[in-house]
């Protein structure tokens, strides 16, 4: 039988300095739903990497007076180390200076002009460095970039532009509206929808004459590629495309491209219309979740509010920091994070909750004489439905949803069902029935192994291993 197909993309992250729990974020949500298309026997693809040039990343490596290769790389190392140390387990780490990948620009780029969808121009607007894109007037506050709290560069230079307005506008606008181009949750393809329908889209300028840290354009030497249009064809050059429209890598298009809130209105605009031009077919979801939130504001590096990875790491370990950031809130909302609510949802969910359920069953299994045989079949309602549950909302990207209800049938049920069977009465009184209720337990534990898997591979493994042999170490240990 042919594997279904099951691409999936990350926003490639600027080098401008290592990454942080924000980035870890998304990633981490695409390595979950990597992990669970795979476990459903789907033939996954899984991009993430790093988008390196641009005046942002120039500006930021003249600072600190390196080379913007050097400076890139080493931040790119950097990304690559943080996702080992996550256990994000991706097919493939492009970068735009690959040289191939700016090969495949160029020759893209070529494509659209000789189209003539990139035309020679003008373009006059305020500048967010930090956004990498023109800001329109009147979405700045005070003169400053909402998101970034910087103030705007006020920019007129020759450029080539991209165009945007007229029938590739409507044709989009379908598009979104009939789902072809899903955009997910439902408040976000509104948010796009209303954005697209409320104006003409001006043409984007795909060019910067006073930016050398970018792709040269192939038809003009005097100007590099403008960061994002170079950005966006990572998402096929990820997958080994050289540039020419007519030959598209078999795993396109990605199924989905996970992405937060900040960089919606870019691909629910430039990136399909530079594929309609191209004759491209759109991706099929663009997935977009929220902020990670620091005492109410935007986690950001150029906010300086931001959470460490290596803090989490060495707090929680792998699994703790993937399941505090995966069960956080609805993936989707925004998601306020302080320390203190992590230390005490570690130590409720995953301490005292999940951990300690594990080394109770095992001990009294040991203590109690019981059998730890294999038990197989579905025995119990809740199983199947729990499944059912589970599989249908991690189609459905409902990552914090999904956890909460593992922990609510499972972990937290079986601790009440343990206080409520007392299985070391039952081992004396009723044996069959001691025999009943720790078949129950097993074989819960058993699918809690199996429906962690995407979420925490290694408490997983533990897990399993842990039914194997009748002994439980510490799962997650305790924190004061
Ligand atoms: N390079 C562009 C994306 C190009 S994709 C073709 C970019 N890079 S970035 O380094 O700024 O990373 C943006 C992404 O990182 C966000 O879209 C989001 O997925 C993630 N996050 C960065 N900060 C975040 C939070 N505070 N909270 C949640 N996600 C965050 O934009």
């Amino acid at each position: 039988m042919v594997k279904k197909n099951f691409y999936i993309t990350t926003p490639i992250y600027y080098v401008n300095a290592k990454p942080h729990i924000g980035h870890a974020y998304t990633t981490i949500a695409a390595d979950v739903l990597a992990r669970f298309h795979k476990v459903q026997g789907e033939d996954v693809f899984f991009l993430t990497g790093t988008d390196e040039h641009g005046l942002n990343i120039q500006k930021k490596a003249e600072e600190a007076k390196k080379e913007p290769q050097i400076f890139a790389d080493e931040n790119t190392a950097e990304f690559k180390k943080y996702w080992e140390k996550l256990g994000i387990k991706y097919d493939n780490f492009i970068r735009t200076t690959d040289e191939k990948h700016k090969a495949a620009v160029q020759k893209a780029l070529q494509a659209l002009y000789d189209k003539g969808a990139i035309y020679k121009g003008e373009y006059e607007g305020y500048y967010c460095v930090a956004c990498e894109q023109f800001k329109n007037e009147r979405d700045l506050v005070d003169g400053r970039c909402p998101d970034h709290d910087i103030v705007v560069e006020k920019v007129k230079e020759e450029c080539y532009l991209l165009k945007m307005s007229g029938d590739v506008q409507k044709k989009l606008i379908e598009k979104i509206k009939n789902d072809e181009f899903r955009i997910a949750p439902e408040k976000y393809k509104n948010e796009a929808l209303s954005f697209l329908e409320s104006q003409d889209l001006r043409d984007v300028s795909i060019s910067r004459k006073n930016v050398s840290w970018g792709v040269e354009l192939p038809f003009d030497k005097e100007h590099t590629t403008y960061v994002w249009a170079d950005a966006f064809l990572n998402y096929l050059t990820g997958l080994g495309w050289h540039g020419d429209p007519k030959d598209i890598p078999s795993k396109w298009p990605a199924d989905v491209h996970l992405i937060g809130k900040d960089i919606l209105r870019v691909h629910a605009t430039i990136w399909p219309i530079m594929l309609m031009h191209l004759g491209i077919e759109f991706p099929k979801l663009l997935f977009v979740h929220g902020y990670l939130l620091s005492g109410g504001r935007k986690m950001s590096k150029t906010i300086g509010n931001v959470v460490s990875i290596d803090e989490m790491l060495e707090k929680f370990g792998v699994d703790g920091t993937r399941y505090l950031l995966m069960s956080a809130g609805t993936f989707g909302e925004d998601v306020d994070m302080t320390m203190e609510r992590m230390v005490e949802k570690y130590n409720a969910d995953l301490a005292n909750g999940l951990g300690n359920l594990l080394s109770r069953i095992i001990k009294m299994s040991e203590k109690l004489n019981h059998e730890l045989k294999d038990y197989i079949g579905e025995k119990y309602e809740e199983r199947t439905s729990t499944k059912e549950f589970y599989k249908i909302n991690l189609e459905d990207i409902n990552l914090c949803g999904t956890l909460v209800q593992i922990w609510e049938v499972l972990v937290r049920d079986d601790d009440k069902f343990i206080e409520e069977n007392k299985p070391w009465e039952l081992a004396k009184s009723d044996k069959d029935k001691f025999e009943k209720v720790m078949e129950k337990l097993i074989l819960d534990l058993n699918l809690i192994s199996e429906l962690v898997i995407p979420f925490m591979p290694e408490t997983s493994e533990k897990i399993k291993k842990a039914l194997e042999t009748k002994k439980a170490g510490i799962l997650f240990p305790r924190i004061k």
